[in-house]
């Protein structure tokens, strides 16, 4: 089947049936709730929101959100689902290098999770994107970045993750969600996420459902910390994962809590 936006990398893979949502969001929520906690206005901005399950979850929890993604088809999904109280939940298309465009000044606190940051792959539009976030925050704004561990990943070389399997669409049927990694010069990793269809006992087994390259910058600790410092932010901590253990060299993620000076 030809993608309905073949330049969106994120169509097709079906981005919200791959993760095991409740699970993720109660295994978050903790740092979440601490982080966004400090926030000095209850309106935050969820970046890189994809379909939009962070989005209702701190809307749920009395945040006025708004989501921001680059992706047309994350974009219809999330509006897709609105939130079951009726409360305030936006959804905005377009990319986090000119954030400063897409949303007004004023908000109390940012989340930018699952992995975004590397979509930006050069160092201006890094700077850029925390320059712009800077300027749409109020002083004091907690801002909460994940991406994975690329410290651990770039220097053992690491190609794969583990593969996940999630129900699939019919009975007796699987989803194989496998990422690749191929590894170019100067930090930057072609990424491949791919579906997969498992039918045990059928033939063929497995069918191949979608597969993108996405070309990532699998950026350092020590590359962010300097932009993020130059556009006005003080780095509070640095953890290894979404459950707030601290961060080193092998953990899985990099979250980094940043505050808006
Ligand atoms: C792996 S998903 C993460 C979604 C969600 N935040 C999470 O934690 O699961 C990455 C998202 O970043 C979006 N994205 C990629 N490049 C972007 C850009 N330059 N500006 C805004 N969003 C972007 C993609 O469309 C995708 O929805």
């Amino acid at each position: 089947m030809e993608p309905d936006h073949p330049a969106d990398p994120y169509d097709q893979l079906r981005y919200r049936g791959l993760i095991a949502w409740p699970e993720r969001l109660r295994r978050e929520a903790p740092l979440l709730e601490r982080v966004l906690g400090t926030a000095p206005v209850t309106a935050v901005l969820d970046l890189g929101c994809g379909t939009g399950e962070h989005s209702r979850f701190l809307q749920a929890l009395g945040y006025q959100v708004t989501g921001v993604d680059a992706s047309e088809a994350q974009i219809v999904e999330a509006e897709a689902c609105p939130p079951e109280d009726g409360g305030t939940l936006r959804f905005v298309q377009g990319g986090l290098e000119s954030i400063e465009t897409l949303v007004p000044a004023g908000f109390g606190g940012a989340i930018c999770l699952g992995n975004t940051l590397p979509h930006l792959t050069e160092l201006d539009a890094l700077g850029h994107f925390f320059t712009g976030l800077a300027s749409r925050l109020v002083a004091g704004a907690p801002v909460l970045l994940q991406l994975l561990n690329y410290d651990r990943i770039l220097d053992r070389g690491e190609r794969t993750f583990p593969v996940s399997l999630r129900p699939g669409e019919a009975e007796g049927e699987e989803t194989v969600f496998l990422r690749l990694m191929t590894h170019q010069p100067g930090g930057m990793l072609n990424f491949t996420p791919a579906t997969l269809r498992f039918r045990p006992g059928l033939e063929p087994p497995l069918e191949l459902i979608a597969a993108r390259n996405v070309m990532l910058r699998g950026w350092r600790r020590s590359e962010l910390e300097g932009p993020l410092r130059d556009a006005g932010f003080e780095v509070r901590e640095a953890f290894g994962s979404m459950t707030g253990d601290s961060w080193g060299g092998g953990t899985s993620d990099l979250v980094l809590w940043a505050v808006k000076r």
